[in-house]
């Protein structure tokens, strides 16, 4: 199985390069299953239920999220729409699995690509970050309820440090952990020892003329004189970030992780 993960998809820069290439990187790298980041799809913050609907279209099969995720409240209604249907556009929407117990939404989804079971899991780091449940051993317990072997797991996290072990804690029990959040791709994508592919961070699908995705007069002028400011989107430079990992879908192991920016 040929697995693509996307990036943190910003703004209307970020959709529209997933809109114009995805299909040919889709075709290029033979992918059966896309999944993508989408915290950052409306202008930066957050997701509205359109704007998720839009990149479920896409062929977006998971939509992961992040410490963004609530930004744009309608997504709290989107995620009470799930009702019965457990495999819908809604249902495939993730916040991080390790967020308090009672919050919309859910941090594990399982399906089945062709004949072919797989489960995403989106998790937070806590690590300067607002604190939440401890990732790895929320890993733990949604791994034993698991019974696909591809299992991709989204570590949605700030620190290089916290990313990389929880690759190392979870070598050989599930296909991939990705790293997201930064905005900034990492040269560290590798196969751990036991079969897991992993990279620290997959970097912005959006406009890397700017800041992590914000316009850059806008944050180097915050940076400068400490003023509140409305943050924008840059517009320029937009590339797509990306992973293709190639797994053995009868026991889940990694076999090579290439990193990709297209733009
Ligand atoms: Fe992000
Ligand atoms: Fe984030």
């Amino acid at each position: 199985m040929r697995i693509l993960f996307i990036g943190d998809i910003y703004g209307r820069p970020g959709r529209n390069i997933v809109k114009e290439r995805l299909p040919e990187v889709v075709g290029d790298h033979a992918i059966d299953l896309v999944i993508a980041n989408g915290e950052n799809s409306a202008a930066g913050f957050g997701i509205t239920p359109a704007l998720a609907e839009e990149l479920f279209e896409r062929n977006i099969d998971v939509v992961t999220t992040g410490n963004h995720v609530w930004d744009k409240q309608e997504i709290i209604d989107y995620f009470q729409t799930v009702g019965t249907n457990g495999h819908g556009p809604a249902r495939r929407l993730l916040r991080p699995a390790n967020y308090p117990a009672d919050m919309p939404g859910w941090g594990l989804y399982q399906g089945m690509k062709g004949k072919i079971p797989y489960a995403v899991i989106n998790l937070q780091g806590r690590v300067f970050m607002a604190s939440n449940d401890d990732p790895f051993r929320t890993a733990d317990q949604l791994l034993q309820k698991i019974e696909a072997k591809v299992i991709v797991v989204d570590i949605h996290a700030e620190a290089t440090s916290e990313k990389i072990a929880l690759g190392w804690y979870l070598d050989g029990r599930v296909t991939a952990v990705i790293g997201t959040h930064t905005h900034v791709p990492t040269a560290d994508e590798r196969v751990l020892p036991k079969g897991t592919a992993y990279i620290t961070d997959v970097g912005m699908t959006g406009p890397y003329d700017g800041v992590i995705g914000v316009k850059k007069e806008l944050v180097v002028g915050k940076f400068l004189n400490g003023m509140p400011v409305r943050f924008e989107p840059a517009t320029g430079d937009v590339r797509l970030s990306a992973v293709v990992i190639d797994c053995d879908e009868e026991t889940g192991r990694a076999r090579n992780i290439e990193r990709l920016m297209i733009s």
